[in-house]
């Protein structure tokens, strides 16, 4: 079967491999591939920034994002039956506390792997083989739409995290911003606009086709490159309850910490992975985290619940804006077209490679 594969640490070496159609075992499920995401991730493995091969390979197979249709099951697979659609997790735990409670998602130990970027092959192949434990079922209504499921859990965990450290105190969120309007950030958008937020969303452009979807999303952006991002809350007349900051840029981060209001907390989710250095004021950013009680938390990857709840908003989402999440795959490629893909990144909302 075809694959698009890696060799970690070097730049640009994503190209086709053939491989044999993995066996499966009596737990375990053949899922033939139909879509795959790429995303931010993706495009700093290929540049060699990250990424690492299964132990005593040299190749690492790529791909997180992933939806496919069962083919074929063990015979005490019970969770999934071929015919049925699913979306794999992406982490597979170690041995620490929090992986053994089922946790993977807040490994303490760090010796978790990923499939398709650390250590353990990705979904960008005709065909995988997984666990049943690790398959989340979708329904057949999502369609294609269920590629965003990955995306979508980093998103619910992102948003979980930040109301659960809320529970600190009396908590009425009004106003959210998201900075960063990749996927990952309409993504975002559309869950704080479905639990009745006023959202703010900021990028460094004014883009027409994003425009119309902030327009039907009812969210409003701002374009940072006309507006610094600490001027917004006056711009708007009220405080920033909670930021989201997936720019993938650690200094928007730093901004973002800055800009929100008292009581406020900024989730982290940006995965940075070069040396950029910048100078700050330390004392203002002490003293304006100290005195308005503000919280700071970074959040990687996602719970198993997490997926579940993001088939339940994907649908609601569906449901408010019908054809909106649609809008969000604006670039489709061949596995032979990776290069042109990644490149695509740049200018498009979502990318997905089609088998
Ligand atoms: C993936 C996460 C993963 C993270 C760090 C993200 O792109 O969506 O599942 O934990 O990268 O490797
Ligand atoms: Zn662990």
């Amino acid at each position: 079967m075809k694959a698009v594969a890696v060799i970690p640490k070097k730049k640009n070496s994503a190209h086709i491999v053939h491989t044999d159609i993995p066996g499966i075992s009596d737990n375990e499920v053949l899922v033939k591939v139909k879509l795959v995401g790429i995303d931010g991730t993706d495009k700093e493995i290929n540049e060699g920034l990250y990424g690492k091969a299964p132990e005593g390979e040299n190749l690492l197979i790529i791909g997180h994002e992933s939806l496919g249709e069962v083919v074929k099951t063990g015979k005490d697979v019970k969770a999934v039956k071929p015919g049925d659609m699913v979306v794999a997790t992406v982490r597979r735990p170690d041995d620490c506390v929090n992986c053994r409670a089922g946790e993977y998602d807040m490994c303490l130990k760090g010796e978790y792997t990923e499939r398709g970027i650390k250590g353990r092959h990705g979904y960008l192949s005709e065909y995988y083989v997984e666990d049943e434990r690790f398959l989340v079922k979708v329904p057949k209504e999502l369609d294609e739409l269920a590629v965003l499921l990955e995306p979508m859990s980093i998103a619910e965990k992102a948003i979980r995290m930040a109301y659960i450290t809320q529970k600190r105190m009396k908590w009425e969120a009004k106003t959210a911003m998201v900075t960063g309007t990749g996927s990952l950030g309409l993504l975002t958008a559309i869950l704080l606009r479905l639990r009745g937020l006023d959202v703010i969303s900021v990028d460094r452009s004014d883009n027409e086709y994003k425009n119309t979807i902030f327009s039907e999303l009812g969210v409003t952006h701002f374009n940072t490159k006309k507006i610094n991002l600490h001027d917004i809350p006056r711009a708007i007349g009220r405080q920033i309850d909670l930021i989201i900051e997936e720019t993938g840029n650690s200094s928007v981060a730093l901004h973002a910490i800055m800009t929100v209001g008292t009581n406020g907390v900024v989730v982290l989710t940006s995965i940075t992975g070069g040396e950029k250095h910048i100078e700050i004021c330390s004392d203002c950013f002490n003293q304006g985290l100290v005195l308005g009680n503000k919280v700071v938390l970074g959040s990687v990857n996602a719970h198993r619940k997490d997926f579940e709840q993001g088939i339940n908003d994907l649908l609601a989402a569906e449901q408010q804006w019908h054809g909106l999440l649609a809008k969000l795959i604006t670039g489709r490629y061949y596995p032979e077209k990776i290069h042109e893909a990644l490149l695509a990144l740049k200018d498009n909302i979502k990318v997905v490679i089609e088998f």
